[in-house]
């Protein structure tokens, strides 16, 4: 019954261009789902971050890393993961250091995630951008972080096009 009332509907509804609002809903950042798994890839670096107390681990797939070390953009499918963790504390409330001098892990913070497809972000004006990339970020419990500003992940990380607005390219290809 609603099956059959709800075909001619469908079809002057995709006449009359509305069924774009639903497509929309899957734009920008929403395209990016938790990349479940990630910590199967290769973890290629971690940063100890001073200005919020941050011990952040970088993984991504061996292609990306292989595209990287030849020096080219990164192929279409590659996601790469920064997990955020609370860098532990010390009395003081200054980050402590493990034996290897570097911060130690604390409870998690959440997830920054930048994933690249062919055709993605088509959408965006050149001033923001990134090539194919796509940004979200993730809470703890891997949900939409929906307070993230996903507008400033585009700004800041535009500066960094001849390395595939990659940060940590260099990393990647293992310098
Ligand atoms: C103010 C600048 C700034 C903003 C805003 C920013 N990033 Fe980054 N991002 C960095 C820096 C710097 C690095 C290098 C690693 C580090 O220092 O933590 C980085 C690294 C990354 C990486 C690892 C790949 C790379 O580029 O090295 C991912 C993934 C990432 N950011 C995702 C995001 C997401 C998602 C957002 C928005 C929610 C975002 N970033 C917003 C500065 C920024």
């Amino acid at each position: 019954m609603l099956k059959s009332g709800f075909a001619p509907i469908a079809t002057a509804l995709i006449g009359l261009g509305i069924f774009t609002l639903a497509t929309q809903v899957r734009a920008g950042g929403d395209k990016v789902v938790f990349p479940e798994g990630f910590d199967k890839g290769v973890l290629f670096t971690t940063v100890d971050r001073t200005d919020n107390k941050q011990f952040r681990e970088f993984y991504t797939s061996q292609a990306a890393l292989d595209a990287a070390k030849k020096g080219q953009p990164l192929p279409s499918g590659t996601v790469i993961t920064m997990v955020q963790w609370k860098a532990k504390l010390d009395a003081a409330g200054n980050p402590e250091k493990g034996p290897d001098g570097r911060f130690v892990k604390g409870d998690l913070n959440g997830y920054a995630v930048m994933e690249k497809r062919t055709g993605w972000g088509a959408e965006y004006p050149d001033n923001i951008r990134n090539g194919e990339w796509e940004y979200q970020a993730f809470t703890p419990a891997k949900a939409v972080n929906t307070g993230a500003k996903l507008t400033a992940c585009f700004e800041c990380h535009l500066p960094h096009k001849s390395d595939d607005y990659v940060f940590l390219y260099g990393k990647m290809a293992g310098k």
